[in-house]
C-alpha cells in the first residue's frame, strides 16, 4: 500500500503540455538561472555558522556539500527532462513511488522552501542593519534585530522583508530575465571583489588548526552549508523551456554548482585567512565549541568582543565585516548594499517555489481546495501566498539563522534522496519512455546521491532531526486523517480543471515576463 496510487505520468504530462512553453533557454540562461537562486545567504551569513563549526576546516566543508549536490543535480537533471511539470520533488515522486511518498515529499518541500524564505530573511537582516549602523554610526537595538534565541526579542527587519516578498507575490511579480541577470551581476561582483581584496592579504598561519573540531566538526559544518548550494532545483524546473535539454541541462546545473563552489571557497580562503580576524571556533570554559545561534555563544561574542577580539563566527554579515577588519570599510559597506539588494530574490524564489508545491498538492486534492484559489484581479493564488508568507514571516521573527536553514536542510536532503531513488525505480518500471536527459551512471550516482543525503542529514543538530522527524509525524497524521480519503487520484479524478490555469504558476525564470 505505501507505493500504490501512482499519479499516471502520462496524466502529468497531458498537463504539462497545456502550458506548451517556448524551448528559449540555453546553457547560459540556466547556468544564469542556477547562480541567481544559488547564491545567498549560505555564502553571505552562513559562512559564520560554519566557521564556528570546523574552524578553517569548513573549507572541506564547503567542498563535501557541494559534491552531494552535484550529484543530486544529476538525478534531478533527469527527472526533470522527463517530467517537466510544476511540483518538482512532489511531481516526480508522485509519478514514480506513489502518494503517499509524493505526500511526505511535498510535506518536506515545506520545509526546504519556507523555512529557507525566513532562513534568508534573517540573512537579509544582519547585512541592512550592518549597513545601517556603519553607514549612518547609529546602534540599533539588538533586542528588535535578533530573536530571542539569538540574545534578542524579535527580528522585526526580518520579518518585515518577508511581508514585503508576500506582497510582490501576491500582485503577481516575477523576476524577469534581465532582472535575474542584473541580481547575478551584483552578487558575483561582490563576491569577487571580496576575493579580490583578501585572498591576496591572507596569512597562512591563520588556517592552523586547520580542523579543530575534528571530522565530526566538517561534517557538521557541511551539513549547514549545504543550505548554500540550495536552488538548483530552480535550474532543474525550467526543463520543458531549455533548447536541447540533453546538453544544457547537465551543464546549466552543473556549470552553476562548479561556479559557486569555486567562488565559495575562495570566498571562505579570503575569511579565514583575513589578517588580524579569527575563524577558529569561540569555545566555553571546558573548551568545547559553543552552538551557533544560541544565547551562551552571543554573550561569549560579547566579552571576547570587549576584550578586542576579533572573531568572524560572532559575525552576522560576516563577509562584509571581514571587509572592514582588513581595512575596506567603505567596500564593505556596499557589499552589505549588494546582499541587501540581492538576497530578496533569493527569498523570492523560494517563497515562489512554497506556493507552486501547495498548490499542486491542493490541486491534487491532498490539501484544501481554498489553497489554490486564483486572486481575480492579480491572478496568483493569493491564499495560500498570504499563508506562506505569515509563516515564513514568524520563522524569520523569532528562529536564528543557523537553526532555520539546518531544518531547511533535513527537508531539501529528504526530497533529494527520494528523487534519487525514484530516477532508478523509474529506469526500471518505464525503461522505454523518452529520457531528454540521463543521468550518467545512474547505478552510481543515485546510491551515492542517496548516501551523501544520509551523511548530511545525520550530521545535523539534533534539535533540526528531532524537528524533522516530528513535521514527518504531524505530516503523516494529516495525511491518513485529511488527505488520502479526499487525493483525486484516490477518487479517480485526474483530469485537471481548465480554470485553474498554470500561466500564473510558471517558474520565476528568464523570460516568463
Ligand atoms: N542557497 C540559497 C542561499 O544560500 C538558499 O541563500
Amino acid at each position: 500500500m505505501i507505493f500504490g496510487r501512482v499519479k499516471p505520468l502520462d496524466a502529468i504530462l497531458a498537463t504539462a503540455e497545456k502550458k506548451s512553453l517556448h524551448r528559449s533557454l540555453g546553457a547560459f540562461q540556466l547556468t544564469m538561472l542556477g547562480i541567481g537562486a544559488v547564491i545567498g545567504t549560505g555564502i553571505f551569513v552562513l559562512t559564520a555558522e560554519a566557521a564556528q563549526k570546523a574552524g578553517p576546516g569548513m573549507m572541506i566543508s564547503f567542498i563535501i556539500a557541494g559534491v552531494v549536490c552535484a550529484f543530486a543535480a544529476l538525478c534531478y537533471a533527469e527527472m526533470a527532462s522527463m517530467v517537466p511539470v510544476s511540483g518538482s520533488a512532489y511531481t516526480y515522486s508522485y509519478a514514480v513511488m506513489g502518494e503517499l511518498i509524493a505526500w511526505m515529499v511535498g510535506w518536506a518541500l515545506i520545509l526546504e522552501y519556507a523555512v529557507a524564505a525566513g532562513a534568508v530573511s534573517v540573512g537579509w537582516s544582519g547585512y541592512v542593519i550592518g549597513l545601517i549602523e556603519h553607514t549612518f554610526h547609529i546602534d540599533i537595538p539588538a533586542s528588535l534585530v535578533t530573536g530571542p534565541f539569538d540574545g534578542g526579542l524579535i527580528n522585526l527587519p526580518a520579518m518585515l522583508i518577508a511581508a514585503l516578498v508576500t506582497w510582490l507575490l501576491v500582485i503577481g511579480t516575477k523576476e524577469s530575465a534581465t532582472v535575474n541577470a542584473i541580481l547575478v551581476t551584483i552578487k558575483i561582483t561582490a563576491l569577487t571583489v571580496f576575493i579580490v581584496l583578501a585572498v591576496p592579504v591572507m596569512n597562512g598561519a591563520q588556517f592552523s588548526p586547520f580542523a579543530p573540531t575534528g571530522i565530526i566538526g566538517v561534517s557538521m559544518a557541511a551539513a549547514s552549508i549545504f543550505f548554500a548550494y540550495v536552488g538548483f532545483d530552480a535550474v532543474s524546473t525550467a526543463a520543458e523551456e531549455t533548447k536541447n535539454p540533453q546538453r544544457n541541462m547537465p551543464i546549466g546545473l552543473i556549470g552553476s554548482l562548479a561556479i559557486c563552489t569555486i567562488f565559495y571557497l575562495l570566498v571562505a580562503a579570503g575569511v579565514i585567512g583575513a589578517p588580524g580576524l579569527s575563524s577558529q571556533p569561540v569555545v566555553d570554559a571546558a573548551g568545547h565549541a559553543l552552538e551557533p545561534g544560541s544565547r551562551e555563544l552571543a554573550a561569549q561574542c560579547a566579552t571576547r568582543a570587549a576584550e578586542g577580539f576579533k572573531d568572524v563566527v560572532c559575525s552576522k554579515e560576516a563577509l562584509a565585516f571581514t571587509l572592514r577588519e582588513i581595512g575596506w570599510p567603505q567596500i564593505g559597506n556596499l557589499l552589505g548594499l549588494a546582499a541587501g539588494l540581492a538576497l530578496p530574490s533569493v527569498i523570492l524564489m523560494m517563497m515562489f517555489g512554497q506556493t507552486r508545491i501547495f498548490f499542486v498538492m491542493s490541486r491534487d486534492g491532498l490539501l484544501p481546495a481554498a489553497f489554490s484559489k486564483i486572486h481575480p484581479t492579480y491572478n496568483t493564488p493569493h491564499v495560500i501566498t498570504i499563508i506562506t508568507g505569515i509563516a515564513v514571516a514568524l520563522f524569520a521573527a523569532f528562529f536564528p539563522v543557523g537553526q532555520l536553514a539546518n531544518i531547511s536542510n533535513s527537508g531539501t536532503l529528504f526530497a533529494f534522496a527520494a528523487v534519487s531513488i525514484a530516477v532508478m525505480v523509474i529506469r526500471k518500471t518505464d525503461p522505454t519512455r523518452k529520457r531528454p536527459f540521463k543521468t550518467p551512471l545512474v547505478y552510481v550516482t543515485a546510491p551515492f546521491a542517496i548516501l551523501g543525503c544520509l551523511y548530511l542529514f545525520v550530521s545535523l543538530d539534533h534539535k533540526s532531526i528531532i524537528l524533522f522527524l516530528i513535521w514527518a509525524a504531524i505530516g503523516l497524521l494529516v495525511y491518513f486523517g485529511y488527505s488520502r480519503s479526499r487525493s483525486h487520484v484516490g477518487r479517480g479524478i485526474v483530469d485537471v480543471p481548465e480554470h485553474q490555469a498554470y500561466e500564473e504558476l510558471d517558474p520565476p525564470v528568464p523570460g516568463t515576463h
